[in-house]
């Protein structure tokens, strides 16, 4: 079997995935996905394991057949992401930070391909080695280039298994990296002119295409080239619009990571309302009342709403064997909405002392009691 044979197993995974912190969504909903393929007569596109249908009810949840809601966001926003893979342009996924752009990526690829694992992680020092491939050195020097020495990166894989390659953080790699996609995305395909005869072409097969996700706060998609972007579909994924439902979810999300980290109190609802109302005031500069107000210049996202949730939830269960409480919440702010940002740090001082203290209900008075628990 040589490193691009398309018929090897990446479901065959090793068994220490399954008690990774955080398996692939592949592992994670392997019941789900298996129910869904069973049962799925709808038509397919060529290369895809579930129909267009199937791979919706699979994201955006079918409570009535035991699938759970993973993304929460607009249901026409994940037709469109499908109908986009299924063309032969690339999805981009662009927003702010901590909207799950990620995670939708991640669905996406696990619903279309079975595998969500061919990711290449933008970066300063991305190099075109990671994107495309490499060489295995011992063997390139003993034998010379070959099939056999060639060591593929995930494009590559993806072009000749037929499956959906993630990048992640596409615009922070130099542009002249990114541009390595351009004949794939639009020929699709990739030479290899180390290669003699016919290895050094290889042809994307049916079922591959490229998820990327940009992030509004770094260098943004505009210094992208202009072919690049031609060869993108553009989704913009915003932030959750309501309270309730950015309640409900930060509630069921932080609930399940405790559960992992053996923390058998479930998250205080009436907390958890006050943590996320906290977090969207503070993003949008604007009261839940309508009243406006400072914001802060860090990213007050959903996840990170979550991880604070999980932390409080953590420091209350390890710290006193209890769920946290609203001193828990103050402590726990400082490191996400301030950082190392003094400015910030005045910011949310002022915050719970001037718009905390008007709200009613116990557990406002109790934030605004710990607020001295803010640092300096
Ligand atoms: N609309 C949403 N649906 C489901 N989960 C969400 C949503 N918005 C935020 N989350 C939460 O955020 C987490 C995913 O964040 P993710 O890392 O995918 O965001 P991102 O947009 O990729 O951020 P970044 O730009 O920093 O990379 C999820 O695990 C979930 O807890
Ligand atoms: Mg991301």
């Amino acid at each position: 079997m040589t490193a691009l044979d398309p018929t090897a197993d990446r479901a065959q995974r090793p068994p220490a995935v399954e008690r990774a912190q955080r398996p692939p969504a592949e592992v994670r909903y392997a019941d789900e996905l298996a129910a869904l393929a069973a049962g799925d007569g709808d038509p397919r596109p060529p290369g895809w394991r579930l129909s267009l249908r199937a791979a919706r009810r699979f994201i955006l949840g079918d409570p009535a057949a035991g699938i759970r809601r993973k993304f929460v966001g607009d249901p026409s926003l994940i037709d469109r992401a499908l109908v986009a893979l299924a063309t032969s342009r690339g999805l981009m996924l662009v927003g702010e930070p901590g909207t799950a752009k990620s995670l939708l990526s991640e669905l996406l690829a696990a619903a279309v391909s079975g595998d969500s694992t061919l990711t290449i992680q933008g970066g300063a020092a991305t190099t075109e080695d990671q994107i495309r491939y490499s060489w295995n050195y011992a063997l390139l020097v003993a034998d010379g280039p070959s099939p056999r020495a060639l060591v593929p990166a995930p494009l590559l894989r993806g072009m000749a298994e037929g499956r959906v390659v993630r990048f992640e953080e596409i615009t922070r790699c130099p542009l002249e990296v990114q541009d390595c996609l351009l004949s794939p995305l639009s020929d699709r395909v990739l030479a290899i002119p180390e290669l003699p005869g016919a290895d050094a072409m290889v042809f994307a097969r049916e079922g591959f295409n490229v998820i990327a996700t940009a992030n509004t706060r770094d260098r943004g998609v505009n210094e992208m080239s202009a072919a690049l972007k031609r060869r993108f579909n553009f989704e913009t994924v915003f932030p959750i619009p309501d309270l309730g439902t950015e309640l409900e979810l930060v509630e069921a999300e932080a609930g399940e990571l405790l559960r992992r980290s053996g923390v058998t109190a479930p998250p205080r609802r009436d907390l958890l309302e006050v943590l996320v109302t906290t977090f969207r005031e503070l993003r949008t500069g604007i009261t839940e009342r309508g009243d406006a107000m400072e914001r802060l210049s860090a990213v007050m996202s959903t996840a990170e709403a979550v991880s604070v949730a999980h932390a409080v939830g953590l420091r209350g269960w390890f710290l006193r064997g209890e769920s946290g409480d609203a001193a828990d919440l103050v402590a726990c702010l400082a490191g996400t909405a301030a950082k190392d940002d003094a400015e910030d740090l005045a910011r949310l001082r002022r915050y719970l002392e001037q718009q905390v203290s008007r709200r009613s209900g116990a557990q406002w008075r109790a934030v605004h009691d710990a607020r001295h628990l803010l640092p300096g």
